[in-house]
C-alpha cells in the first residue's frame, strides 16, 4: 500500500537524551515520521543507530534516565488525535495493549518461566477487564493464525516451546486486546534463518486479516525489504531516507542506504553474509554538526561537514537527508542496478560496464 493521508501515528521532532559523565548523549535526534493506517512500515539501520529508541518513543516507553521530547500523536481515527506524551500512567498502560502493542527486542524470554502460556493470556485479559471467555477465544484464533496448536501451547510452560513457537506465542499475546498498531522490535533476531523468513509470511497474513498497522524494526535490510510497504533507514539516531520499499531498495538515493544495499550481494542474502561498511558511526555524545554520515561518505564536501543536510523531497513519498541524492548512484554503484538508467549522460561503454542484473525484490 502506498502511504495515504490517513496517518495513524505521527512522530515529530522526537529526541531522546541521556546525561552521561562524559556529556549529553543524544540517541534520538529530531526524528519525524508518519505511519499510515494499515501499512507495514519497516525501520532499518545498523546496531546502535537508535531503532529501539524510536520504537520505545512511539509508546512513551523510553527508560530512565533517557529523556524523550518532541511530539507523538496517535490517531485512533483521523479526527481524534491522542497526545501520547500527555497521557497518565494508567492511560498509557491501556494504550500499550489496547491500541499500540509492542513486541520488545529480546522479549523472547519475557514469559514468566513458572507460568503456563495460557496464564499469561488470562492475566492480560483480567488486567484489562476483558471477558475471559471471548478473550481466550481470540487467543486460540490468534495462535492458530500463527500455525500453533492452541490447546497444546496454552497448556505449556515457556521452556517447553521452541524459540520460534515462543516468538509466535508472544506475537499472539501482543495482539490479544485487538490493537490497531503492532510495533515489533527485531522480532526475528533470535530465530534461525528459516524461521525468520517464514515468520514474515505470517506477519503479512496477520496484517491483512486484522487490518493492522505494523512497525517492523530490524537491522536486516533484505528481510525488511521483503515485508514492508515503506521503509525508513536510520543512521546515527535519525532517519536519513524514507520512501516506499521500491524507492528505498531500487531507487536508493542516500549514500548510506546505498552502502547498506551494496553490502548485501542480493536481497535473498542472509544478513550474516553482509559485508560491513567501512568506518564507524558517530558517538551519540559528539554527533557532528554537519552530516552525520560525512566521515564515511565518498561524496562529502565542506558543506556536508558544516551544515546538517535538510530533507530533500524527491517525490511526495521519498525523502533523503542528503545534499547530493542525484550524484549518489554514480558514486556508490550497486551491482544489481543498470547504471545506464541511473546515469543517462554516461558514455555507452561505461553504461554497459555494470553487471546489469535485475533487482531481486
Ligand atoms: N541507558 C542508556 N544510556 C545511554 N545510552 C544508551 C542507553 N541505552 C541505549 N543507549 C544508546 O542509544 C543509542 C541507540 O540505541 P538503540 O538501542 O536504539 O539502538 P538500535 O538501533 O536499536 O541497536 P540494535 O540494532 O543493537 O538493537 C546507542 O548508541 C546506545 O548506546
Ligand atoms: S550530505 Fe554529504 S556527506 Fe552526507 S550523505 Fe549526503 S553527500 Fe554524503
Ligand atoms: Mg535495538
Amino acid at each position: 500500500m502506498s502511504p495515504g493521508k490517513d496517518v495513524v501515528l505521527d512522530v515529530e521532532g522526537a529526541r531522546v537524551q541521556f546525561e552521561m559523565d562524559r556529556g549529553v548523549a543524544r540517541v534520538l535526534d529530531d526524528v519525524d515520521l508518519s505511519v499510515s493506517r494499515e501499512e507495514i512500515f519497516g525501520i532499518v539501520g545498523e546496531s546502535g543507530s537508535g531503532k529501539s529508541m524510536l520504537a520505545a518513543s512511539m509508546l512513551d516507553a523510553v527508560e530512565d534516565p533517557g529523556v524523550l521530547s518532541g511530539s507523538i500523536t496517535y490517531y485512533p481515527s483521523p479526527d481524534e488525535p491522542v497526545d501520547i506524551l500527555e497521557l497518565s500512567a494508567e492511560e498509557l498502560r491501556q494504550l500499550r495493549w489496547e491500541e499500540i502493542a509492542m513486541v520488545f527486542q529480546g522479549a523472547l524470554d519475557s514469559f514468566n518461566p513458572t507460568l503456563r502460556i495460557g496464564q499469561h493470556f488470562q492475566e492480560t485479559l483480567s488486567a484489562h477487564n476483558v471477558d475471559r471467555q471471548s478473550g481466550m477465544e481470540r487467543a486460540r484464533e490468534l495462535l492458530s493464525d500463527l500455525y500453533l496448536e492452541p490447546e497444546q501451547v496454552l497448556a505449556s510452560h515457556p521452556h517447553e516451546l521452541s524459540g520460534g513457537m515462543r516468538q509466535r506465542a508472544l506475537i499472539a499475546l501482543a495482539l490479544l486486546l485487538e490493537p490497531e498498531v503492532l510495533v515489533m522490535d527485531e522480532p526475528t533476531g533470535a530465530l534461525d534463518l528459516l524461521m525468520q523468513r517464514s515468520i514474515l509470511s505470517l506477519i503479512k497474513k496477520l496484517q491483512r486479516k486484522y487490518n493492522l498497522t505494523i512497525v517492523f524494526i530490524s537491522h536486516d535490510l533484505p528481510l525488511v525489504a521483503n515485508l514492508a510497504d515503506r521503509i525508513g533507514v536510520m543512521y546515527a539516531f535519525d532517519l536519513v531516507e524514507v520512501g516506499t520499499a521500491e524507492d528505498v531498495v531500487e531507487g536508493a538515493r542516500h549514500p548510506y542506504t546505498r552502502a547498506l544495499l551494496k553490502a548485501v550481494p542480493n536481497l535473498e542474502t542472509p544478513y550474516a553474509e553482509m559485508q560491513p561498511i567501512a568506518g564507524r558511526a558517530p558517538d551519540p555524545v559528539s554527533v557532528p554538526k554537519g552530516c552525520s554520515y560525512a566521515e564515511r561518505c565518498p561524496l562529502a564536501d565542506d558543506q556536508c561537514l558544516d551544515v546538517h543536510p535538510p530533507y530533500d523531497d524527491l517525490t511526495d513519498e521519498h525523502r533523503v537527508a542528503c545534499y547530493y541524492p542525484e550524484e549518489a548512484p554514480a558514486a556508490i554503484p550497486l551491482p544489481f542496478e543498470d547504471q545506464s538508467v541511473e546515469r543517462p549522460d554516461d558514455p555507452p561503454e561505461a553504461a554497459g560496464a555494470a553487471p546489469g542484473k535485475e533487482g531481486s525484490r
